[in-house]
């Protein structure tokens, strides 16, 4: 089967304003910031897909190895009709789910959400033409905002890899969250895929790898902010910083200034000092009991916790109450 034209919730002109609205917050404000979907052009999704393959970078292929241990219990546990993944990036993994809810007969449509059109273009074509009989229902859409309009009816499975959700703020994170468990009905599922607390010399190579890949990841949200508003950053004049902060169990993504620059975006005058940083991203990292309280406070009940061999990666299934 052809995918079906991709749904779009999100149109040019929302993502431009919206990119408009972040940085014009974030650049003015005292600790300058930027939030992460906007990393995620074709290039950044591109990038993003090299990060996966690097050998510092474990959570995917952590996240995979469990997947391939337990997509079967999970087919057979949930018996979903409807797998919708947010931020689905390639829906690599996602594959081997496909794989053991079509093979047991039940799974009918898939529905892939993403603010990237480029890796939703790619995914859907590849996923349609793999799986004939399958339904695939590409979403253009923002996870933080459009919950609400996810396909309903049929037994549904929500699946969120990869640990994105560890790249919301504590209390975007608690939004989410509810705003999943108000989507969903009763009997529900979640799949929820978080990195695990560990000794930081695991993770830091992850997001500061030897080859640079993650560093060209970090810079490219400048040049989405250059070609899409017309700013004139000098990327290569920003260094990437990988640093892990224990209160928070997070690693934080910064861009450094390598010098003083006065930046213009949207006729605004961003001045940096030399050595000031602008905040990316953040890569929460989770314990299994932070994990299961979270979800009962949003109004799911945690039914199995699985980890890869090495305890590295955390995959919950959870069953809105
Ligand atoms: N699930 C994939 C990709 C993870 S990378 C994996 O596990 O490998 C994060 C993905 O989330 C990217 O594809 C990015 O485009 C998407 N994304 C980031 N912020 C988003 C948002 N607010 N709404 C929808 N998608 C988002
Ligand atoms: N969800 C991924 C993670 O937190 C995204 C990611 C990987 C990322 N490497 C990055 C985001 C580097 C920003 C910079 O692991």
């Amino acid at each position: 089967m052809t995918a079906e034209p991709l749904e779009i919730y999100l149109e040019e002109r929302d993502l431009e304003r919206g990119l408009r609205d972040d940085v014009r917050a974030g650049l003015s404000a005292g600790q300058k910031w930027l939030p992460p979907k906007w990393f995620y052009d074709a290039r950044g999704s591109e990038l993003f897909e090299e990060i996966t393959r690097l050998p510092e970078y474990y959570p995917t292929r952590a996240e995979r190895a469990v997947l391939a241990e337990r997509a079967p219990d999970i087919a057979a546990l949930t018996g979903a009709k409807t797998l919708i993944e947010l931020g689905s990036g390639s829906s690599e993994k996602t594959r081997l789910l496909l794989d053991a809810l079509t093979g047991q007969g039940g799974l009918g449509t898939f529905v892939p959400l993403d603010v990237s059109v480029s890796a939703l273009r790619g995914s859907t074509a590849q996923i349609a033409a793999d799986y004939p009989g399958l339904r695939v229902r590409g979403i253009v859409g923002d996870f933080t905002r459009q919950l609400d309009r996810l396909p309903t009816g049929g037994r549904r499975l929500v699946v969120f890899l990869g640990g994105t959700i560890g790249n919301l703020l504590p209390a975007e994170r608690a939004g989410f969250l509810t705003a999943m468990r108000a989507a969903l009905e009763a009997g529900d599922w979640l799949l929820l895929g978080t990195d695990l607390v560990k000794d930081p010399s695991v993770i830091v190579p992850a997001y500061d790898d030897a080859a640079g890949v993650t560093a060209e990841f970090n810079r490219n949200v400048l040049r989405v902010i250059n070609r899409e508003l017309g700013a004139d950053f000098d990327p290569e004049a920003f260094a990437h910083v990988a640093l892990w902060d224990p209160d928070h169990e997070w690693i934080e993504m910064r861009l450094r200034a390598t010098r003083p620059m006065r930046v213009r975006v949207l006729g605004m005058t961003v001045d940096f000092a030399a050595g000031e940083d602008l905040r990316t991203e953040v890569s929460a990292k989770f314990r299994p009991e932070g994990i299961a309280a979270e979800l009962a406070t949003a109004g799911f009940d945690t039914t199995d916790f699985w980890t890869d061999p090495g305890g590295l990666f955390g995959v919950t299934l959870a069953r809105a109450r």
